[in-house]
């Protein structure tokens, strides 16, 4: 039986060229190298300059990954940002980018699942792409966390990051079976139960400002390998596949501890592990992107092997997708 399949033709990814050790922040708040590496394994992070926006990052992604992919804009008819940081309450940012890459036709919206939204955007455009809604989407994850962050709060100042990746996909026709290319299967999930211990303190309707991030790390650490361990099982058993056939995880990047805890539990050697979080940090809804495109340009993802990505956040959400490369 056919089944049109969301195939990736191509990645990307921009980081602003600044540069904050952990070293650097010990001299902002009552911090250390050792206590960020050890309870982390963050190192450094990028900050994004002066005038320099959710906008400009997520463009610049989009333009490496329609590089990679050898496709033009103008060909693009769906883009989709996942993004908390937007530049602006509205326009939607991913308008902006559309915009900046001269496409006037299709559409260009965002998505709201902060540290979960790339995963939820890629099952997004994959289920517009399946429904003949659009046939080559910009699925882009891009943050300016630094923006929202308290600097004078150690407890989360020391974890984000600003970064955007962007992935290019194209509908195509495949058999319907596991071995296609392209996404095979998703699962999303949010518990507004928990909304409490990840958030924003403003936003547009509440305080009309922006506000900081506050999060109560121990409560989101306790949550965070069962819930994506659950949907990590549950798109394995939708696409009818063990999890000894991944060739690849790609997890978000918030903690080393809890990438290692998840890959130990699916029994997948660190090798087959694509990490970030020492370079980055916590990017949000840019990381998986970020990290899919680090991968595929040092040569690790090849055509036809299996990629799990995974995240969690804010919400809370979580969601897990399978795709062949
Ligand atoms: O993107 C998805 C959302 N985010 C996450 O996934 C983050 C999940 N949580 C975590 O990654 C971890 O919980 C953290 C890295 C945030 C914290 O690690 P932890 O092992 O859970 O530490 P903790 O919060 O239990 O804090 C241990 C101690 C505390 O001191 P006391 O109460 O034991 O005296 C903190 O006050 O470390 C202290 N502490 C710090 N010390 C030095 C907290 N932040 C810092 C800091 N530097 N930056």
């Amino acid at each position: 039986m056919t089944v049109r399949r969301s195939v990736v033709r191509g990645t990307g990814s921009y980081l602003p060229s600044r540069v904050l050790t952990n070293d650097e922040l010990s001299t902002l708040v009552d911090t250390s190298n050792e206590w960020i590496v050890q309870r982390s394994g963050i190192r450094e992070r990028h900050i994004a300059a002066e005038g320099e926006y959710t906008s400009d990052l997520a463009t610049n992604a989009a333009r490496a990954a329609l590089d990679n992919a050898g496709i033009d804009a103008a060909e693009i008819d769906m883009v989709l940002l996942a993004t908390a940081t937007p530049d602006h309450t509205f326009p939607a940012t991913a308008v902006m980018v559309q915009e900046q890459l001269g496409i006037a036709h299709g559409c260009a919206y965002d998505l709201q699942a902060v540290c979960s939204g790339f995963v939820f955007a890629l099952s997004n455009a994959d289920a517009m792409l399946r429904a003949g809604h659009a046939r080559k989407a910009l699925v882009i994850g891009a943050e300016t966390f630094s923006r929202i962050l308290d600097w004078q709060d150690r407890t989360t100042c020391v974890l984000f990051g600003d970064g955007a990746g962007a992935v290019v996909l194209e509908a195509v026709d495949g058999e319907g079976a596991a071995d296609d290319r392209g996404v095979l299967s998703s699962r999303l999930r949010s518990d507004g139960r928990h909304l409490d211990k990840l958030y924003v303190d403003g936003g547009p309707s509440t305080t009309g400002t922006a506000g900081h991030l506050r999060m109560q790390g121990r409560e989101v650490f306790r949550h965070a390998v069962g819930m994506v361990s659950d949907v990590i099982d549950g798109a394995l058993t939708d696409a009818g596949v063990e999890a000894d056939a991944i060739d690849w995880f790609v997890p978000h990047q918030a903690n080393k501890r809890i990438i290692d805890a998840t890959a130990r539990k699916f029994g997948w050697p660190i090798e087959k592990v694509v990490v970030t979080v020492d370079k980055h940090g916590n990017t949000s809804a840019a990381s998986i992107p970020l990290a899919l495109d680090i991968a595929n340009r040092d040569g690790r993802l090849q055509p036809g092997n299996l990629v799990m990505i995974e995240a969690m956040g804010g919400g809370f959400t979580w969601g897990a997708a399978l795709l062949r490369w």
